[in-house]
């Protein structure tokens, strides 16, 4: 049976002991990390970088998969390839040449992703799909975990789903914002291949079965 990917966002964990994170994370069947990158400028809230990703990149060997809510992120490619990111995610709405950018990431090795805010009509991917390994769908207004979910990110799954297959690609969608054990199955079958989530996860009484609660249900 198919299952969505979790990638659980460390955005909610408590940042004063990681490692005890990262262990409980390496027992979970998360196959993915959110790492959330924020700039203070982009988005109102400001997080963590480059060298905390080097130092997490010791604790696991699951994917690395980065969102970048930063204004040109196309300036620290090579910066997040080198601190062990697998899979990168810029924002629409930071792009004059997204095309440029997803080359850059893909070129030196890593799957690219392009995120759209709750404003943003997936229409404007249409030219693009099929270059992009990944489509972030925001289900919240990006900036801080905790926010209540936006309910057109089902249409607008489907949506993408219709312009994938239109264009014959193989491009996965992931959901952020506001996923727990209540819309985790309505949004896999819409078509969502990856479910992030934070506050759901790590404010749990029991981080792993709060995990299996959006993977089997
Ligand atoms: C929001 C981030 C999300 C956030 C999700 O800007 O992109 O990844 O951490 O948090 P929850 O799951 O609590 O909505
Ligand atoms: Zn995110």
């Amino acid at each position: 049976m198919k299952t969505p990917v979790i990638a659980p966002s460390i955005l909610s964990a408590d940042f004063s002991d990681l490692t005890k994170t990262f262990k409980m994370l390496n027992q979970s069947e998360a196959q993915w990390i959110h790492l959330d990158v924020m700039d203070g400028n982009f988005v109102p809230n400001i997080s963590f970088g480059m060298p905390v990703i080097k130092s997490l990149r010791k604790l696991t060997t699951k994917v690395f998969d980065a969102h970048l809510m930063i204004e040109k992120p196309e300036r620290y490619i090579h910066n997040f390839k080198l601190v062990g990111v697998d899979v990168l995610t810029v924002h629409y709405e930071t792009q004059t040449h997204l095309n440029r950018t997803v080359d850059l990431i893909k070129k030196i090795g890593m799957k690219a992703g392009v995120a759209l805010n709750p404003h943003t009509p997936v229409s404007l991917l249409k030219d693009i799909v099929a270059e992009l390994d990944l489509i972030l769908i925001m289900s919240v207004n990006p900036g801080y975990s905790g926010q209540q979910f936006i309910e057109h990110t089902y249409r607008k799954i489907a949506e993408t789903k219709d312009l994938i297959l239109a264009g014959n690609s193989k491009t996965l969608i992931e959901v952020d914002g506001g996923v727990n054990d209540t819309n985790a199955s309505k949004l896999f079958t819409a078509g969502a291949d990856i479910l992030v989530a934070a506050s759901y996860i790590f404010n749990h009484d029991n981080p792993l079965k709060a995990i299996n609660n959006l993977k089997y249900f």
